[in-house]
């Protein structure tokens, strides 16, 4: 993709991540600041001069899956703009998780960071980034300091907070984590496909499995 393509691209995500922020804060009003504090953040954000390079992992053979659930289901738009400029993206993943999690969760997990560290825009205190998790996995107990809030695009993933029984949770629908909440992830029988907003109030620490 040349430049001029990655910015009209981009420009798109860039526009729908507002778009589909926006309806979100009306509709659910409790999690309207936190979605607010991103919105500004990505009102504000421009694309570097020199994108960084491309990456893609062996978790992202789980993306056409991701990206076909969540085609049919109520964030498409985001889905479909995503995808365009998916190429661009800097696939990464949690490298301090492959000594208690294995290698083979290590190959089927990733991230990308449209802001963030190791991002599409460099930001020290806030996180904007679409995850994917292959079916059969489980994402065991974890926390951090930032609060953060999914979004996910479809599928019957299994999300538990705290002690509480894990749930299936609807398409869209934020997920709200408060700082330290400890939150688990298990996916079934279709891959975690989610957009993820992370708020920091110092620089962004990296997430901790709970023992
Ligand atoms: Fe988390």
């Amino acid at each position: 993709m040349n430049n001029d393509e990655a910015n009209s691209q981009f420009k798109n995500l860039q526009n729908e991540l507002i778009k589909f922020l926006n309806n979100r804060a009306e509709a659910f009003p409790a999690q309207a600041e936190p979605i607010n504090t991103i919105i500004n953040e990505l009102n504000s954000a421009s694309l570097p001069d020199f994108l960084p390079e491309p990456l893609r992992l062996p978790g992202c053979r789980h993306l056409p899956a991701a990206l076909e659930m969540a085609q049919g289901g109520p964030m498409s738009e985001l889905a479909n703009v995503f995808a365009a400029f998916e190429p661009c993206m800097r696939w990464i993943r949690t490298e301090h998780y492959r000594e208690k999690l294995g290698d083979e969760y290590m190959d089927n997990y990733c991230y990308t960071n449209v802001l963030g560290y190791d991002a599409l825009i460099s930001h020290d205190r806030v996180i904007a980034t679409f995850f994917i998790i292959g079916s059969g996995r489980h994402y065991p107990r974890h926390h951090h300091e930032a609060e953060e809030i999914y979004f996910p695009f479809g599928g019957d993933t299994l999300w538990s907070q705290d002690d509480k029984p894990a749930t299936l949770r609807p398409a869209a629908e934020p997920i709200h984590n408060t700082p330290w909440l400890p939150h688990e992830i298990t996916t079934q029988t279709t891959p975690l496909f989610t957009f993820c907003v992370w708020i920091s109030p110092g620089p962004i620490q990296l997430a901790q499995l709970v023992e």
